[in-house]
């Protein structure tokens, strides 16, 4: 029987109303007892909803590994549903792609849950910078696409936060000044075009123009700029889930600009969406644009949002927390040290799924997000949390509880395994 404890995230009355449709299947319960533990019941995972979730846990305990078995539950929903939605993962590790392939490495663990290997490899689609392509097919990697996006879409101040200069630092200021003269002209320019620019700036110092060229210079290397930049709508497909890989951009600041265009461009077509899907109803006819409601998931998420620093993807980060509910934006934060994450999204998390973690600055923050139903103390939950893969806390805002479960074993094959000397 399906109860509401069932379905992490899940409402009563979405309950009663849709029951397990919309949501994943994604382990069990765990229950503690003196000596031993035992797994119990089902626990599922609601897709049907926008959620703002927070997957933290020391290093090597499960957490990318979990963030997958969610990727799974939405690319074996029904097409009917799962066409209506999309994933996009921010993947700096580069281990996802593997989700194409079944997970032939853990056939005993999968037959202990009745669970057959499967590769979702037409739903699972790797896209990677557009200059990096070739790099990737050398190295054997099944690259569905490339990514790009323009100078023209970043503002000086995005270029202050992504690389940590002050606003009256000199460096922007030659910047702002040729950046803007070339966005005046209407003109499409690359890297080049700018340095081109910057280098007959008769009135910037020598010395700066030189800093400023070099740091383009390598930010033209990571392949990611072009004149046009690819739009959102090229890149997002209804039903799929978009791998970005940037594991060759040994760049923070490009990763962040990259995850700040796309957020951005995410919210802004899913608000137009929200509304044509709001006016087609009053005038009873089919929607004439159409965008899937998106999840967006960040792996390392305290490099986007960190908590003692704004950088270039803060604030969109942050307007899909506060305000990603209303247009159906979903947001995944994975991080080892949720301590790390800016406030103000751990403020607006509704749902916790926490392996283990023993430092006390990371508990006090997932205490931070639920503290009002929160009686019992977190750092005994952990505590008593068994040494098995996949055993973690969840908490979950919706239904007010805190409980333990164990996360089923991947279907798909996962990439990011400790490595091993091979002897
Ligand atoms: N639920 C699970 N069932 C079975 N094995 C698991 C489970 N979770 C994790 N593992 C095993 O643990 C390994 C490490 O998991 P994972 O890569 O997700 O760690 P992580 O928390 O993301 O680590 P890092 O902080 O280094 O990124 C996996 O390769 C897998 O072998
Ligand atoms: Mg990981």
């Amino acid at each position: 029987m399906v109860n509401l404890e069932s379905i992490i995230g899940r409402n009563r009355k979405d309950l009663e109303k849709f029951g397990l449709k919309g949501s994943g299947f994604i382990g069990k319960h765990l229950v503690i007892r003196e000596y031993d533990w035992v797994l119990t019941t089902k626990v599922y995972f609601d897709l049907l909803r926008p959620h703002v979730m927070l997957i933290s846990g020391k290093r090597g305990t499960g957490k990318s590994y979990a963030s997958g078995v969610i990727i799974e539950s939405f690319c074996m929903l029904p097409d009917e549903i799962r066409n209506k939605m999309a994933f996009i993962v921010f993947d700096p590790i580069g281990i996802y792609w593997s989700m194409k392939y079944p997970n032939e490495q853990q056939l005993s663990l999968l037959k202990e849950w009745n669970l057959e290997p499967k590769g979702f490899v037409d739903k699972i689609l790797l896209y990677v910078p557009e200059k990096q392509i070739d790099e990737y097919k050398d190295a054997g990697l099944p690259v569905d696409g490339g990514i790009s996006i323009a100078l023209k879409d970043f503002s000086v101040d995005d270029w202050i936060l992504a690389f940590g200069w002050k606003r009256t630092d000199e460096i922007a200021l030659v910047l702002e000044k040729n950046l803007t003269e070339l966005l005046k002209t209407g003109e499409e320019f690359d890297v080049n075009d700018l340095i081109e620019k910057i280098r007959n700036d008769d009135e910037a110092k020598d010395e700066i123009k030189k800093a400023l060229v070099s740091i383009l210079r390598v930010v033209d290397e990571w392949g990611i700029f072009s004149k046009k930049g690819k739009k959102i709508d090229e890149i997002v497909e209804p039903g799929k889930v978009v791998i970005i890989d940037t594991s060759r951009i040994k760049e923070t600041a490009i990763r962040t600009m990259l995850a700040a265009k796309i957020t951005r461009d995410v919210y802004f077509n899913r608000v137009l969406a929200r509304k044509e899907e709001e006016l087609a109803k009053i005038e009873s006819r089919e929607p004439t644009y159409k965008f899937p409601l998106t999840w967006l998931i960040f792996e390392e998420a305290h490099n986007y949002i960190p908590s003692e620093r704004e950088t270039v993807s803060t604030r969109p980060i942050l307007t899909i927390a506060k305000q990603g509910r209303e247009p159906g934006v979903s947001l995944v934060v994975i991080t080892q040290m949720p301590n790390k994450i800016h406030r103000e999204v751990l403020a607006q998390t509704d749902i916790v799924l926490s392996l283990r973690l023993t430092a006390k600055s990371d508990l006090d923050a997932l205490h931070s997000i639920m503290q009002t139903y929160m009686e019992s103390d977190l750092e005994q939950y952990m505590n008593k949390l068994p040494r098995i893969h996949g055993a973690a806390i969840v908490l979950d805002d919706n239904q007010e509880r805190i409980f333990s479960m164990v996360v089923r074993p991947r279907v798909s094959w996962h990439a990011g395994g400790t490595a091993l000397v091979n002897v």
